[in-house]
């Protein structure tokens, strides 16, 4: 892991390897191989930010298991609650599905919360979360990450899938915000 990178105006430093990532991932494979056994669980990992995550846990399940990947789109709605979110993509009905949301990292939890009830509004079996980081600090909505990588600190953070402002999704490991 090279010591530090820049990516714009704004310098990162190492945070999580390849290993402990990796680690970690088959960790959280082996509870859902656990739990979702003879249920065919369905994966619905959200775009962008969770494409890798996604891939690398999906090859470490060996259960039966579908994946369906979807993007949220958000615009200003006609009530007053603002903002509705949907979803792009989302091709299989949920109904008595058991479904698993697979975020990169929830960070206020707004997103999941606004997005979940619209698919209880379909009546899955069971729906969960898996995602690969948590910012419990900066968490304001009412989310629980039931499969979580790592908690991490309040801290923006690079590279294996996450952003900033579009670069540095392929870098391999995590890296964290250097602040001045
Ligand atoms: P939330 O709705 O505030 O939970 O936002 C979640 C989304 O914000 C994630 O899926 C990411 O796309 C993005 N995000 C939150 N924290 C970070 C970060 O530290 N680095 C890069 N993207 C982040
Ligand atoms: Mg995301």
């Amino acid at each position: 892991m090279p010591s530090t990178i820049k990516v714009y105006d704004k310098t990162f430093e190492p945070y999580l390897s390849k290993v402990v990532i990796a680690e970690r991932i088959k960790w959280m494979a082996e509870k859902l191989n656990k739990e979702y056994e003879g249920k065919r669980p369905l994966f619905i990992p959200i775009l962008n930010g969770s494409f890798i995550f996604a891939a690398d846990l999906f090859k470490e399940l060996s259960i039966e298991a579908e994946v369906c990947f979807i993007k949220l789109a958000s615009y200003k709605g006609t009530k007053s609650s603002g903002q509705v979110i949907t979803a792009i993509g989302l091709d299989t009905e949920l109904f008595g599905r058991h479904v698993v949301i697979v975020e990169d990292i929830v960070d206020t939890g707004k997103t999941l919360s606004e997005f979940l009830p619209q698919l209880y509004h379909q009546q899955p079996a069971s729906l969960k979360i898996a995602a690969l980081l948590h910012k419990p600090e900066a968490t304001t909505y009412p989310i629980t990450v039931d499969y979580l990588g790592f908690s991490v600190p309040n801290k923006f953070l690079l590279g294996y899938g996450l952003d900033y402002d579009g670069l540095g999704r392929n870098i391999p490991e995590i890296y964290k915000l250097v602040e001045a």
